[in-house]
């Protein structure tokens, strides 16, 4: 699969099948993570795999009770460890920098087959219990990982003429 055919594939997956995800292809879903960049090449993130049926259904509550939480074999929660760092621009660098980290994920798991489902509706606090985190690591978001049966159909988008101006600010 070729990187764009990965990026066009690639839905967010909310039905998983009751199938464990071989080692290998989580190891290969986090090295794609790994190589992703960070501002200064500070990579100030950590992955936690959860696998545990419990734990899982903890997050789900975490989670507003979102029901595929619990069902994904596998869910990452991608954790920030400093995120006082502010780039010259404005932007504190640490969500932006786990958020690439999580985009490589996802598209390497397409390429394996597996789906994936980013999560913002959680309970920081809740999460950091359930997982033991300390108290000054921020969870930037959490990650469904498993087997789908089907690929949803394509939510919309918009054009890219809305999206886009070439030179100055609005132009087209
Ligand atoms: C930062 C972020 C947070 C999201 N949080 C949730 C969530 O809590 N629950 C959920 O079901 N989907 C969540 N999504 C998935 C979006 O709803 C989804 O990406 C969007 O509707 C487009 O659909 P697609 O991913 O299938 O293209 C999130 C996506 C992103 C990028």
């Amino acid at each position: 699969m070729e990187v764009y055919e990965a990026i066009a594939y690639r839905r967010s997956i909310r039905n998983y099948l009751d199938k464990p995800v071989e080692e290998e292809k989580i190891e290969r879903v986090l090295e794609a993570g790994r190589l992703a960049p960070s501002a200064a090449n500070k990579q100030e993130w950590h992955f936690i795999i959860v696998r545990d049926k419990e734990l899982r259904e903890k997050l789900m509550k975490a989670a507003g009770d979102q029901k595929f939480v619990a069902e994904a074999p596998v869910v990452i929660a991608a954790c920030a460890l400093d995120s006082s760092h502010v780039m010259k621009c404005g932007q504190p660098s640490y969500s932006i920098d786990v958020a690439i980290a999580l985009s490589f994920m996802n598209l390497q798991a397409t390429e394996l087959g597996l789906g994936c489902c980013w999560i913002g509706h959680f309970e920081e606090g809740e999460v950091k219990e359930i997982l033991k985190i300390p108290e000054t690591v921020r969870v930037v978001q959490l990650l469904t990982l498993g087997y789908f049966e089907e690929n949803p159909p394509p939510k919309s988008r918009k054009r890219p003429d809305e999206i886009v101006s070439y030179d100055y600010w609005g132009s087209s």
